[in-house]
Formats: structure tokens, sequence, C-alpha cells
């Protein structure tokens, strides 16, 4: 029999040395291993006699639990260093600020949008489109306004190239109420739609752009009225300026569309060289708005003696700078960072109704 005590120091001292997991699973072959040297020395028991067996076997069995405890214990050292590594590679600091990183700002224009289909659509109105390329007969003739109508020129028109105001000309929309149109031809009523979007016209000046935005609305069914219409633009007017008294003018007007047609006007004060909205004495002009005429209706195939409904529309500008004090209106279209990091909005806010700025 070897010297134990001597083969224990030597694993031990090998054990202590060990640097990674692969220099102890050798260690642990060469002494527990088929042809370890405890093992051999296993092996030789055999040949003791049984006294001297009993002993030696005694001590070969201590000495290998000593071995094998030792090298558990050195390679659970081993795999706690290795995760205190990744755990401090991996920390994350849950003291530092949320504060969200600027990703950039949503356009007025966008906000107010979203503003004015979240009010109209908590009134049951729906979102509905159309294309900015509008043909002659949805932007002007099946609104009433034949090719000589003198309403055709007051509109500063753009044509495609190669059109020129004839039947079947292509325009940029020169309005959102083509899309009436196109919602009374594809839809059945009860009709309620919202309808926001880009609208063009030739003309460029400090209060026009020759590309700008309107909201349209439309609403048929069989009773539908100007009473509903007040109803719905005075709701509209007062949650969008968050001005619960607010009171609203509806001034005769004229549209081709719309008979009777009516400009609505909401009331301000201009008295403290101070625009405020809601109270005062003076009067703003916002939107226009009417009955749909018989000859819009019919144009789409519906029977006026059955169906009625109001429409209105608005420009999303105007309404912008005066909720958000915007004073120049070329401002929203010169791509100004510093403009829209001041005036643009948060992008993960949703817009709401109770929401402040
Ligand atoms: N389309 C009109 C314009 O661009 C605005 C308008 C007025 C729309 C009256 C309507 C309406 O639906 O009823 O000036």
């Amino acid at each position: 029999m070897m010297d134990l005590e001597a083969l224990k120091s030597d694993l031990m001292a090998r054990i202590d040395a060990a640097g990674d997991v692969a220099a102890l699973e050798d260690i642990r072959v060469s002494a527990l291993g088929k042809k370890g040297e405890i093992t051999a020395q296993m092996k030789q028991l055999g040949g003791l006699d049984p006294e001297a067996r009993k002993a030696a076997g005694q001590a070969l069995n201590a000495l290998k639990d000593v071995i094998a405890g030792a090298l558990d214990a050195k390679k659970s050292g081993f795999a706690d260093a290795e995760l205190n590594a990744r755990l401090a590679a991996e920390a994350i600091d849950v003291s530092q600020s949320p504060r969200p990183r600027k990703v950039g700002r949503l356009h007025p224009i966008t906000q107010t949008i979203d503003e004015i289909i979240d009010i109209f659509g908590q009134m049951g109105f729906v979102w509905a489109e159309g294309p900015e390329v509008e043909d002659d007969w949805h932007n002007f003739t099946a609104l009433n306004m034949p090719t000589d109508h003198p309403a055709r020129q007051m509109q500063d028109t753009f044509y495609m190239n190669g059109h020129s105001g004839d039947e079947g000309s292509l325009v940029l929309r020169t309005h959102t109420s083509p899309v009436q149109i196109r919602t009374m031809l594809k839809e059945k009523p009860p009709i309620r739609v919202i309808v926001p979007g880009r609208t063009f016209r030739s003309d460029s000046d400090a209060t026009h752009t020759p590309m700008f935005h309107q909201v349209e609305g439309l609403v048929i069914d069989k009773t539908s009225n100007m009473a509903q219409l007040k109803g719905c633009l005075l709701e509209f007017c007062r949650t969008f300026f968050r001005a619960p008294d607010l009171t609203l003018q509806f001034r005769p007007s004229y549209f081709p569309f719309t008979e009777p047609s009516a400009e609505v006007d909401i009331r301000c004060d201009r008295s403290g060289g101070k625009l405020v909205i809601g109270e005062g004495d003076d009067w703003l002009e916002v939107l226009g708005s009417g009955m749909v005429n018989p000859r819009v209706l019919e144009a789409c195939g519906l029977d006026p003696e059955e169906y009625q409904g109001f429409a209105f529309g608005l420009g999303i500008e105007r309404l912008a700078m005066l909720k958000y004090g915007i004073p120049d209106l070329r401002t929203f279209f010169d791509g100004d960072v510093r403009w829209l990091q001041h005036y643009g909005f948060e992008p993960h806010l949703l817009p709401s109704l109770v929401r402040g700025r």
C-alpha cells in the first residue's frame, strides 16, 4: 500500500492550484477515475489479509470522500464566481431616471386631428378618407358645382398636368367635401363619418398655404336636422377648447352643397390684447356647415324625400393655432425642429379629453 497521507496532500495541493473546471476534472479522473490513483489502491485491497484490508479499505474510502468533497467545493466556488461575474456585468441600475428619451415630437396637426377624431368618435362618428388626387365630378359637380358654377373660380384649383377644368379633369382636391360623395355612394344611411385630410389650393400668403388640412363631417339619416348639427358642433367646440360655457353663433352663409348653410362663430374675448376663447363679446369664425343639399343626395342616388342630413367642414391649422397659441400659419410647414420641440407633443401620450397642455 502506498502512503495515503502523501497521496492526499499531493491531490489536495493540485486541487488547490486548479484554475478552472477543466483542471478539476483532470484531477478527478487521475484520482477517482477507472485508472485513477485511488482506484488503483482499491484494486489492491483484495491481496491483503482481512484485518489489514478492513483498515486500508476504511482509510481509502475516507480519502476518496475527502478528495471528492474538495473537488465539489472548489467546483461550486468556480460556479459562484462565474455567476457573480455575470450578475455584475448584466446589472441594471434601478435607481436610474425613467424619463423617456426624446424620440421626436408629434406635429400639432397630427395631435389636433387625433383630438378631433377622438371627440367625434365619442359621438359615434367613424373615420373615413378619400384620395388627394380627385376627379372634377367628386370635387365639384356632385357637390352641386357644375362646370360653369362661379364657386369653382372661388377655389383656386390645382389641375393635374394636361387637365384644365373640363368634365373628367383630375385636380388636387380643394376640400375634404368630395369624401361626402364617396361615402354616400358606398354606404347606405345611417351615415356618420368624420374625414380628416390634406387639401390644396393655389394660394400662398401670410394666412394661406398651398397645402392645408381640413376635417369634414357628414351625417345622413331620415330625421337628421339642424338642431342636431348645432348640438354636435357645440359639444365639439366646448370639448376641444375645454370651455364648458362656450357659445356658438350660426351666421347664414352660402355653400353650393348645403341648403341652408351657416358659418359658425365661437364666442371670444380680445379686449385684453389677448385672445380668450369661450367668453367675452366678440366672435371668431371657425367652420362652415349646413343641411346637405337635396341635389347632392340625388347625385349619390339617395332619395331626398326619404333621407336628409347635415355636414360641416373645418380647417385644422386654424383650430390648432387657436387652441395652442401658434401665431404664424407658415411655421407649420417650415420643418424647423426647434419649432417642433416647442409646439409638438410627446408621441407616447394618447390624445385624451382630459389632458391639458
Ligand atoms: N368645403 C368647404 C370649404 O372648403 C367647407 C364646408 C362648408 C364643408 C360647409 C361642409 C359644409 O361640409 O357643410 O370651404
